[in-house]
């Protein structure tokens, strides 16, 4: 599979990487509901069998699981892929999430990333949430501090904003950003992705396919059989009066796709990476079928008046969407 460096580091990710969220289950607030851990580890041999070359976890995904079945898949192989996982966001015994950007709390958190990954380094070390917000700089300084002892590569962040970039650049230099990007959700084209053009960081987007939503793969009656411990039962994307509109845009995204000879889901993908500041989409998967499909879309490129068709497509949803709730 295609890799593209990230920023100035000297990491070349595969274009698609292997998102961890959904390995986490449902037994919990951002669960994804019902998740067995076979289906999991067959997903990230899958993945690698492919050409993917990176995962990206996080301690919160199912309060410790996704990291614990990323570290059994990994095992003996551990040097042919990369690992990405993140830290700030903690729970108590309850299992009640809150955020904590102390020094002493990452540190902790990373030694315990560590532990569930069954290594002793992490290849990209991410903030996941920049809150609160007057610790950002505190929390930068100790990942700057996990780089220097050898525990992770290259320290980076996700859900920043550009002055939120602008405050920790001069501490060390950020190897990437983890924003939202898909054909749902546009917002960073205008001022995120030019900022890390121009700065040379990575960007590694996530949810690239809305949740699953923009894979072709979901109509009105699936939306509503979502069960309770999948987040996706509550959010606006999939509930009305969103969710139709966002299913008769799938619909000719779906005709598109098919005209090409692809399928929706790597349409998706192939939009998310047309622009050059995306080094990589980190696809969430729970079955090797799926990354099986997904995989194509490295080797699609867009052409103009594809994405110009798309464009005209999700502006009228977006000014649909804003007339229903007007
Ligand atoms: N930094 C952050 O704050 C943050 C936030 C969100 C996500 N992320 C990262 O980004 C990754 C990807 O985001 P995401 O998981 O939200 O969503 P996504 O990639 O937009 O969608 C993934 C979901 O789509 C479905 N799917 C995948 N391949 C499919 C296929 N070929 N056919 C049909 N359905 C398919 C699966 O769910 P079903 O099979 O259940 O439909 C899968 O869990 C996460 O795993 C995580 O690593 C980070």
């Amino acid at each position: 599979m295609q890799t593209r460096q990230l920023g100035k580091t000297d990491l070349h990710l595969s274009v698609i990487g292997f998102g961890a969220w959904a390995l986490g289950g449902g037994d919990y607030e951002f669960g994804w509901g019902t998740q067995d851990d076979r289906d999991s580890i067959r997903a990230i041999h899958g993945a690698l069998d492919v050409g993917v070359n990176w995962i990206d976890t996080a301690p919160v995904y199912g309060l410790g699981r996704s990291e614990e079945v990323v570290g059994r898949a990994v095992q003996g192989i551990r040097g042919e892929v990369l690992i990405a996982t993140k830290c700030s966001l903690v729970w108590d015994g309850d299992g009640k999430i809150s955020n904590s950007l102390k020094r002493d709390s990452i540190v902790r958190e990373a030694e315990e990333s560590l532990r569930r990954l069954q290594t002793d380094y992490i290849d990209l070390y991410q903030i996941h949430w920049p809150a609160p917000d007057e610790d950002i700089e505190e929390a930068w300084e100790a990942l700057v501090e996990l780089k220097e002892s050898g525990k992770i590569r290259y320290p980076a962040v996700s859900n920043f904003n550009a002055e939120q970039l602008d405050q920790v650049s001069p501490i060390h230099a950020v190897a990437s950003l983890q924003p939202p990007y898909s054909m749902f959700r546009r917002d960073v084209e205008a001022e995120i992705l030019p900022y890390c053009r121009d700065n040379s960081i990575g960007v590694v987007a996530y949810s690239p396919m809305q949740n699953g939503l923009l894979t072709g793969k979901f109509s009105a009656e699936r939306a509503a059989e979502l069960p309770e411990d999948d987040f996706r039962s509550r959010s606006p994307y999939f509930n009305s009066p969103q969710l139709e509109i966002n299913l008769a845009t799938v619909e000719k995204l779906q005709e598109i796709a098919q005209s090409a000879g692809h399928t929706t889901a790597q349409l998706a993908l192939a939009w998310v990476l047309r622009r050059s500041e995306v080094t990589s989409a980190i696809t969430g998967t729970r079955k090797p079928e799926q990354i099986k499909e997904t995989a194509a879309a490295a080797d699609w490129t867009l052409d103009t008046e594809t994405i110009e068709t798309i464009t005209t497509l999700l502006d009228d949803r977006e000014n649909r969407i804003a007339n229903s709730s007007s």
